[in-house]
């Protein structure tokens, strides 16, 4: 018998992050069977299927088309619509990736039918449990047996819930992967100039964190961003949940607001970028990798690494701050290298060790 597996996906992040290993898994273990599920938690054409087509992965087998909702319906809806393809394709091990609220329902599907998980991105940790993602995190990793982590600091994290030994593998960054693959196809993007942008000439922004734009914080964001514009150029590709808030806000026409831009436009864009503002987890990681400023609107970050290579700096969750950013710029030092593991080959590694799941070894006498 070869090995089933069912990877779940959902989100912008878990496409990037899932990409590679679902080539790997094709790769590596043909006579397997591989099947894609998408949620349907992202679903605008800039939001998903642009991934789908920039990455080269092929159409999901299963569409759930949840849609949207609060965290409760959401997860509710998933875990309602997996549950019988579960059932059907019978797979030894459902993989999952990342944070989102797709990540935890499909954990938490999976570990009910007594499927086995592996969790891609496993053991991050920002400590701050009012964020959704943290609750999705701490569940994903407490039902997975196999937990891939892209940094050292997430071992520690893990072993301080009693998660260790053979669970746990320091894979590497799958995120980074997907980016070294299409690096020559970024790389010849040239985004900015398509914007009327110079390269190393504008500051790009990208918010999405309920605890910024949800509330009165992106209004002072907006007034602050407006100054930076006097300056310098600000790109801001907007994510729909940050576009509704706005839609009541008024922007300064200094600010370039646009449409979430597709995965390769984007790559280009940071790596092309005087500096970056975010609150997203992997643009923390694709400007280290980049060797890009990158500036983070939140009081905490999961991914620690990013800021001990220096090319992240946590601004807090204090839009003032953001006047902090042209100053900063002065003193800044590329970093010498990547975090370890962030080679291009965390998939190879990860599926390297799910072919040693019982299910794919030869049955006796083959
Ligand atoms: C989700 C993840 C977050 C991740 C982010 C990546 C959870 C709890 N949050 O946040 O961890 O960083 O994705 O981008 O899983 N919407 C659209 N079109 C879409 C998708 C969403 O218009 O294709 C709008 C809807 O109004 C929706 C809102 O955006 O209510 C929020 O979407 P949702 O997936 O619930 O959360 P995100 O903020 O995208
Ligand atoms: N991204 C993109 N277009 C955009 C903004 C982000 O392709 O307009 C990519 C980005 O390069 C990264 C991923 O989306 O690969 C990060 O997703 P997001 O910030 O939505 O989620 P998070 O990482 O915070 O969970």
């Amino acid at each position: 018998m070869d090995l089933r597996t069912l990877s779940v996906v959902g989100a912008r992040p878990n496409f990037v992050k899932m990409a590679p290993v679902l080539a790997e898994l094709r790769r590596a273990i043909p006579n397997g069977h591989h099947v894609l599920v998408h949620s349907g938690q992202h679903y605008d054409r800039m939001m998903s299927e642009i991934f789908f087509e920039e990455l080269g992965v092929p159409a999901p087998d299963h569409s759930l088309e949840v849609g949207s909702g609060t965290h409760s319906v959401q997860t509710a809806r998933i875990m309602e619509r997996l549950e019988p393809v579960l059932d059907r394709e019978r797979p030894d091990l459902v993989i999952v990736s990342g944070d989102v609220n797709s990540t935890m329902a499909a954990a938490l599907v999976a570990a009910k039918a007594n499927v086995p998980i592996a969790h891609v991105e496993s053991g991050l940790r920002s400590f701050d449990r009012t964020m959704p993602e943290e609750i999705n995190r701490v569940v994903a990793d407490a039902l997975s047996r196999h937990l891939f982590v892209h940094s050292e600091s997430a071992i520690g994290n893990l072993s301080a819930e009693g998660i260790t030994g053979e669970r746990v593998a320091f894979v590497g960054n799958t995120m980074i992967d997907s980016l070294i693959a299409v690096e020559p196809r970024f790389r010849a993007a040239e985004a900015a100039r398509a914007l009327g942008l110079n390269a190393g000439g504008y500051l790009l922004v990208t918010l999405h964190r309920p605890a910024l734009v949800d509330g009165p914080l992106l209004t002072e964001v907006i007034g602050r961003l407006g100054a930076v514009a006097r300056e310098l150029p600000v790109l801001f590709p907007v994510h729909p949940r940050t576009r509704k808030m706005l839609e009541s806000l008024e922007v300064d026409p200094a600010i370039t607001l646009t449409e979430p831009v597709g995965y390769l436009d984007f790559l280009s864009l940071q790596a092309d970028a005087a500096a970056v503002l975010t609150d997203s987890g992997g643009v923390q990681e694709e400007t280290t990798y980049l060797g890009v400023p990158c500036f983070t609107l939140r009081d905490t970050t999961e991914r620690p690494v990013t800021i001990d290579v220096g090319t992240n700096h946590l601004l807090g969750l204090d839009p003032t701050r953001i006047a902090e950013i042209l100053p900063a710029l002065e003193g800044f030092q590329r970093p010498a290298s990547p975090p370890p593991l962030w080679d291009g080959q965390a998939a190879e590694r990860a599926v390297a060790v799910l072919a040693l799941e019982p299910a794919a070894m030869p049955e006796e006498g083959q």
